[in-house]
This record gives C-alpha cells, structure tokens and sequence, in this order.
C-alpha cells in the first residue's frame, strides 16, 4: 500500500498516479521512493506493455518538495548523496523503462516535473499546463534531471529556460521537443492517451524493448564503425526472434500478429 502515489492496471496499461496533490505532487523522500518502485514493478509486470504517469490536483508535479530539500541539506554529506542518488536513480528508472511511459499533464510540471516529463517516452498536455526550470532562481541546480531535459530539448533550449528560470507554457514546451501533444482539457487528455496506447498495443512487446534501447545506444553518438556495426547486429539478432518472425509473417499471411488480441 502506498502513500503517495495510486497505481493500477488496467487492460495491459500500467497507471502511475502522483497523489499528493495538497503538495502540489512535489516530490519528498516518500513520493521518490514509492514512484521509484511502482515503476519497477511495472517494467517488471508481464501484463503490462505501455506506462503512464499521471496525477491528481491541478498541479501535475511542482517538482522537488522544498520542504524536504532544505532538511537535506543539513544532513550529512554521505545522507545527502544517497538522496540525491535516489532521485537520479528515480528518472533513469523511468528513461530506461523496458516498456513505453506516457506522460498525462493536467496542470503545472516546475522542476523535477520537467526532469519527469522530460524522462517519459511520450508527452501530453493540456493546453493551459505551464513549465518552468526554477532551480536556480532558489539557488540550486536541475542536476538530476538534467540528462533527461537536455535530452528532450536539446542544449540551446536548456541554456536558455535553467539559467533564466522563466515560466513557459504548453505551446512553447511542444515548440521545443517537451511536449508531443496538446489537447483543450482533460477529457481531451484521456483521448489522445487512447489513440497513443491503442497504437503501441499493435506493436511487439519485445520489439518495444528493443527499440528503446536502440534509441538509447544510437541517440547522441557520432556515427562511428562501431555504431553502424551495433545497429546491424541488433536487426539481425531480433529479425530472427520468434517475435520477428511471427510480425513480419502474419503481415504477409494478411492476419493479426499473435501479440494483437
Ligand atoms: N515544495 C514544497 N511545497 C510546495 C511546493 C514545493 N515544490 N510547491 C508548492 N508547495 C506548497 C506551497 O508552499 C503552499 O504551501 P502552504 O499552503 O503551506 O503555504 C502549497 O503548496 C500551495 O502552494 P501555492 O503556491 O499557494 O499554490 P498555487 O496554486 O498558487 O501555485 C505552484 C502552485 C505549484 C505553481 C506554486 O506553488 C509553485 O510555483 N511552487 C514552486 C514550484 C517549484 O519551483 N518547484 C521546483 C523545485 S526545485
């Protein structure tokens, strides 16, 4: 049973719900912890195929509690890196997620909700969310989430909204990569998630797999020999999967693939 956070499965999806919404879903020991978790246990449920983190609130997530921050630091030094180990840990969790994660943003992601939006496959929000990296202006850095940002909207972008702290809104974050969507309100949230997961349950679950970690070898490197030669080892070894085999077959015989219920 969890404190902070409500998950469920649901039809082969896995929700994840940030429910702290009196705090706005910022993010303490607790909520770091138990999201950690759920998003193991959902890389890890065989029923599961796709992800998504939501929450409850008008906030989606106002990133990391300042309340429990502050007290970190006055932790000792080796209290306070096994902390903030846990939060980095937390994003990679969910970067590096066998399956797809879907972010559903309600409202505002500040902080380590950006990190959390960034971190997430897919991203979609209604028109009147609004971002902002306000590490700075209390006097810290983004620095756990900042592999993910970067990674979401590129260097340029992320010099310009981590160093000024601006707010931005939803039609700026989907002009720089943040966002893949916009939708007018909730119930528009809950369709485009719809059509999202309907497409990614067609796909091969090992297949899904496979692609993100493809995505994560080849993004960012240069296109050495190395490269080139990891990206025909990794056709050739799931081509002849019995995953590939029966995708590429049941197109060819005209029937549903036997991942398609
Ligand atoms: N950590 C701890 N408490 C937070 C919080 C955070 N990140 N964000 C909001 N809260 C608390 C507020 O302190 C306030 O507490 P109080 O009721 O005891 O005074 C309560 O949540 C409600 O916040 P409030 O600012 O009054 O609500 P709002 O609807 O006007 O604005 C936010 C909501 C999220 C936009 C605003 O609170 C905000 O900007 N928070 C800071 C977000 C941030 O910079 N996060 C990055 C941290 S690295």
């Amino acid at each position: 049973m969890y404190q902070s956070i409500l998950t469920e499965i649901d039809a082969s999806v896995g929700i994840v719900t940030l429910n702290r919404a009196d705090r706005h879903n910022a993010f303490d020991d607790v909520l770091i912890a138990e999201l950690s978790e759920a998003i193991e246990v959902m890389a890890h449920e065989p029923t599961v195929r796709v992800v998504v983190i939501s929450s409850t609130g008008k906030s989606f997530c106002a990133g990391a509690d300042l309340n429990w921050m502050k007290r970190m630091a006055g932790y000792s030094h080796e209290e306070n890196l096994r902390d903030s180990r846990a939060l980095a840990e937390l994003f990679r969790r969910v970067a590096q997620c066998p399956k797809p994660v879907i972010a559903r943003i309600q409202g505002p992601a500040y902080g380590g909700g950006v990190g959390l939006v960034a971190a997430c496959d897919i991203a979609v929000a209604t028109f009147d969310a609004q971002f902002a990296l306000t590490e700075v202006k209390l006097g810290i850095i983004p620095s756990a989430i900042s592999p993910h940002v970067i990674a979401a909207i590129g260097e340029r972008y992320a010099r310009r909204y981590m160093l000024t702290a601006e707010r931005f809104s939803a039609a700026e974050a989907y002009r720089i990569g943040l966002l893949h969507e916009m939708v007018a309100d909730e119930s528009g949230l809950d369709e485009a998630l719809g059509e999202i997961i309907e497409a990614i349950l067609k796909n091969g679950p090992n297949a899904l797999r496979e692609c993100k970690d493809l995505i994560a070898a080849v993004a960012w490197k240069p296109m050495t020999p190395e490269v080139i030669e990891d990206t025909a080892q990794r056709i050739t070894r799931v081509r002849a999967s019995a995953e590939g085999r029966e995708g590429m077959g049941s197109f060819l015989e005209k029937r549903k693939p036997n991942w398609v219920l």
